[in-house]
């Protein structure tokens, strides 16, 4: 047990996809796991953990921004003796140059955040994906012919503003579109030598209001679901 992860030692796999959404957790769970077990409810946040082609995988949520991602991953990593993490999630595209559907990995997450400088004091308003994984998500998608684009994204701490205009440091790097959880996630893996990735399929494009409906996310999110627990074998 950790302290908001309540899995006995040992009931947790290696490699871990994070989606941020608890009801996704248990929704991949029950359709595309083998034989899984509920290993962590605490606070309502799903950890599951089944076979995947054979493989032990375990599925559980990140929840929302950098402080949830942070204490998750940071225990997946140091209690249970996590060494990939796999973060499959949604964002919102800042212009026509991404499309509903789209399927991103990410290269660098750029952030305003102030979370790896007072974690861990890392300067940078940038940080790389950790580890393999992100060129076996490359590879792996080739493999199974799915199109994603290796990018940039602009990882905030604000869902609600004011200013409809594209944030600076999106502009500055060049981030087609926006999530919450990714600079967390790799400051963590960073400070810890741990893998991380992200992997993100295009929700909404914020400034033409269209979104994914509720009816089309499940079909929507499945090949990224495939496209991790296949990368998870590797
Ligand atoms: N995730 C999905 N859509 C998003 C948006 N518009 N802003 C931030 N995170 C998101």
């Amino acid at each position: 047990m950790s302290i908001h992860i309540s899995a006995k030692k040992g009931e947790i796999s290696k490699v871990v996809l994070q989606p941020g959404d608890p009801l996704r957790a248990k929704y991949i769970a029950e359709n595309f796991l083998e034989n899984a077990k509920l290993v962590s409810q605490t606070r309502g946040i799903f950890y599951y953990t089944g076979t995947y082609k054979g493989k032990e995988i375990t599925v559980g949520a990140s929840g929302m921004g950098f402080p949830s991602i942070g204490i998750y991953s940071f225990e997946l990593f140091t209690e249970y003796e996590v060494d990939t993490i796999i973060r499959i999630g949604t964002c919102g595209g800042y212009s026509n140059d991404v499309k509903l559907f789209d399927l991103l990995n990410v290269e660098n997450a750029a952030s305003e955040s102030t979370y790896a400088k007072f974690a861990w004091g890392f300067e940078d308003d940038i940080l790389p994906h950790q580890g393999n994984i992100y060129h076996v998500i490359n590879e792996t998608a080739e493999q199974l012919g799915l199109k994603t684009r290796a990018t940039n994204i602009h990882s905030s701490d604000i869902f609600y503003r004011k200013d409809p205009s594209i944030p600076e440091i999106a502009t500055k790097y060049s981030c087609p579109a926006v999530e919450m959880e990714a600079f967390g996630l790799f400051a963590n893996a960073k400070q810890l030598g741990k893998n991380a990735a992200t992997i993100l399929t295009v929700s909404d494009i914020i400034p033409t209001q269209e979104q994914i409906s509720s009816d089309e996310r499940e079909r929507a999110l499945k090949p990224m679901i495939e496209l991790a627990l296949e990368s998870a074998l590797k």
